[in-house]
């Protein structure tokens, strides 16, 4: 057993930094782990267009610590009314670097996201050519299909005909939740990929049922079956390339998350790869760490690896109740690995 784990320095291909007086408060969390970041684009309003996602951009750099090495990597929200020139200037000119599926009303400030694949054919046309990712949050938004099963359906429903009709593009499945997008994942030949949160390989639903109804359980996509947590661990940790870390960190204020119509989203981003390192030890893959946090997802995106390394240190640590105000993952719980102040 490794008392120290040196990795080449991960990147978080999915996470939430928000905007304003939350964004100042979380980016450092996700800045002083990670090199890079996919910034999901659902603020109020959405970053919709080339010039939106500039100025966001900006934003977050200037609410980084100057001494943290960080570099944003910008996503475009897709609407039925996305401007194909726009988000190919975007991407071309390297302030885009996806584009983001929301079925429309499917999760957090999603409700100007698309309503029916066909009306951006154009959007999905011009991705394909120019090779530019999709993310894509796969989730049937029909208020009356279980929501346990909006994953799967969406699988059936929009994802088999879209890589059919697309057969170029290159997709993102983000955050899976269970076995059914791991089998399209490794049944897929190309261009299909996923990102794997940490707190999907953690938990499963029982855990916001516990003694009670536990808000700071509640994510969406929604946590599955045990069944299905078990298949995202042996994906995660089975070294291939095509899942990666993505943690969607997603911050909401204690208040917005304890009330009767409490807000979906899990704060993960302090400890994130401690959570992660957790798994890959517990499952016997600590040699496949590495892959999972920092090779596959640069090759995906056809970036770089980093240059910098990282150490984790086998210390017990206790995860606070509370980091600037908000309910970490993992609150009142020990970690047995510490990310090395050093380094
Ligand atoms: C995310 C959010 O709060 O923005 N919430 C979540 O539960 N993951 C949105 C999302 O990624 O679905
Ligand atoms: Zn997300």
């Amino acid at each position: 057993m490794p008392d120290r784990l040196t990795l080449i320095a991960p990147d978080d291909w999915h996470v939430h930094l928000r905007d304003g007086v939350m964004l100042d408060k979380v980016v450092a969390h996700t800045a002083r782990l990670f090199r890079r970041a996919i910034v999901m684009p659902n603020l109020k309003p959405p970053v919709t267009t080339t010039a939106a996602a500039d100025a966001y951009r900006e934003r977050i750099r200037s609410a980084c610590p100057d001494d943290l090495d960080f570099e944003p990597l910008m996503t475009a929200y897709l609407t039925d009314s996305t401007d194909p020139a726009d988000l190919e200037q975007g991407f071309l000119s390297g302030v885009f670097t996806a584009a983001k599926l929301y079925p429309a009303n499917a999760t957090t400030n999603s409700a100007a996201g698309v309503t029916d694949l066909q009306t951006i054919s154009d959007v999905l046309s011009c991705m394909q050519r120019i090779g530019m990712p999709l993310l894509i949050h796969g989730e049937l938004t029909d208020p009356t299909v279980d929501v346990f099963d909006r994953e799967a359906g969406f699988i059936d429903q929009h994802l088999r005909p879209l890589l059919k009709r697309f057969p170029d593009l290159r997709v993102v499945f983000e955050h899976i939740t269970t076995e059914e997008a791991v089998e399209i994942v490794t049944s897929t030949e190309a261009n299909l990929a996923a990102t794997i949160t940490p707190h999907h390989l953690h938990i499963n639903r029982n855990a916001m049922f516990a003694g009670g109804l536990r808000s700071d359980f509640y994510c969406l996509p929604v946590a599955k079956r045990e069944r299905h947590r078990l298949a995202l661990r042996r994906a995660a940790t089975s070294g291939d390339p095509r899942f990666f870390l993505g943690t969607d960190s997603a911050p909401h204020s204690r208040e917005s998350k304890e009330t009767s119509c409490g807000c979906a989203g899990i704060f993960n981003a302090p400890n994130a790869l401690e959570s992660y390192a957790q798994v890959f030890e517990q499952e016997g893959a600590l040699d496949r760490l590495e892959g999972f946090t920092s090779r596959h997802g640069p090759a995906f995106y056809r970036l770089p690896v980093n240059n910098q390394q990282i150490t984790l240190e086998r210390v017990d640590q206790l995860i606070p109740e509370l980091v600037d105000g908000l309910v970490p993952f993992h609150a009142g719980e020990i970690l047995s690995w510490k990310l090395s102040p050093c380094t």
